[in-house]
């Protein structure tokens, strides 16, 4: 943040340099963008560790500008009508709302993605898992171990993604490999309409999305590539389960989320279990099963892996140096 975008206007400054009230609603004082976006901060920032940058990205939002066009436009004025819904987001970003919940929209991988309360906010570090996949189907290009693509350029490889919510990681690894078929479940209606929407609105048609609990449904499920066969085995399985424990003390921070989304049993790792118990009878022989997990429980997830008899079992790191993702091969 430089200190252009901190400062009070010197306009608003008496002359012993105390800052004066910011502009007030009710009064509807003429303000411009740096005003209030200043204001904004102030509202913001004893409840949020970034005040700065939600109060851009809510007003970029209203003003339907680009938040890194926001500077260009600190002189303008702002209309009444905008400033009054301005207010209402920032007192429900001050109760806690999550900014993207507000906006509708949140960045992943290099996709804008619709959101709303029926699906996890898409976290960045859940670009670990999708770097690591997109990583695993080039290496099996390279080896030959896929076959070749069928008449309209789609897959095998097969992929699945567990638990898509807003489709973040199947659609991402698409974007990426619009070659392969991507299968997306999840047990929630809702969540799966959030992530068609967002298909479309990404371009993204060759994903096929099902309802399932884990593998239970998958039968029922429409097959990746939509030609009807029924796809018995993945070359590769991706999943970000819900991984936090009940009663963990950060589900207090993360109220307006899906409790679906985010607790799996006492210690968290109910789905983990489930999935990786299941996962080789999904998997062709060299298929690989990549799981998202707390940041503490690589080595609960690597015994697993273990235990079901997974081979090259490895762990990645989030953007925070965090163990954050583990797999390994089917033999
Ligand atoms: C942590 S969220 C991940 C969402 C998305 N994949 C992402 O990375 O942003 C977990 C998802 O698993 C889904 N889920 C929970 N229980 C499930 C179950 N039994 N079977 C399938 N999906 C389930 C939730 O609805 C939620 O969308």
């Amino acid at each position: 943040m430089s200190a252009d975008e901190t400062a009070t206007p010197a306009a608003q400054l008496p002359s012993d340099a105390t800052p004066r009230p910011v502009p007030t609603v009710e009064g509807l004082a003429p303000g411009t963008v740096r005003d209030w976006l200043n204001w904004a901060e102030s509202e913001l920032v004893s409840t949020s560790d970034s005040a700065r940058a939600d109060a851009e990205v809510l007003l970029a939002r209203l003003i339907g500008s680009e938040r890194s066009q926001l500077r260009l436009r600190h002189e303008d004025a702002i209309e009444a009508a905008t400033v009054l819904r301005y207010a209402s987001t920032i007192e429900r970003r001050k109760l806690g709302e999550p900014v993207a919940y507000i906006t509708t929209r949140q960045g992943f991988w290099t996709l804008e993605l619709a959101v709303d309360t029926a699906v996890l906010i898409p976290r960045p570090d859940t670009e670990t898992l999708v770097e690591w996949a997109i990583s695993l189907l080039a290496e099996q290009a390279a080896v030959g171990r896929a076959m070749p693509a069928d008449p309209d350029g789609r897959g095998p490889p097969y992929v699945l993604d567990l638990g898509t919510g807003s489709g973040a990681i199947a659609l991402a690894i698409a974007s990426e490999r619009p070659d392969v078929s991507v299968l997306a479940t999840d047990v929630s209606e809702a969540a799966l309409d959030v992530a068609r929407e967002n298909a479309r609105l990404n371009g993204i048609g060759d994903v096929e999305f099902g309802c399932s609990s884990w593998f239970e449904g998958l039968s029922q499920t429409p097959s990746p590539g939509g030609r009807g066969e029924t796809i018995a085995l993945f070359d590769l399985i991706v999943s970000n389960p819900p991984y936090i424990a009940e009663g963990d003390a950060h589900l207090a921070s993360l109220r307006y989320e899906p409790r679906l989304a985010l607790t799996s049993g006492a210690d968290g790792l109910d789905a983990i279990r489930e999935i990786v118990r299941d996962a080789p009878a999904h998997l062709k022989a060299d298929g690989w099963l990549l799981l998202e997990h707390g940041y503490d429980q690589g080595p609960a997830v690597r015994a697993l892996l273990q235990a079901a008899g997974f081979l090259n079992i490895e762990s990645r790191n989030d953007f925070g140096g965090n163990e954050r993702c583990s797999g390994g091969r089917k033999p």
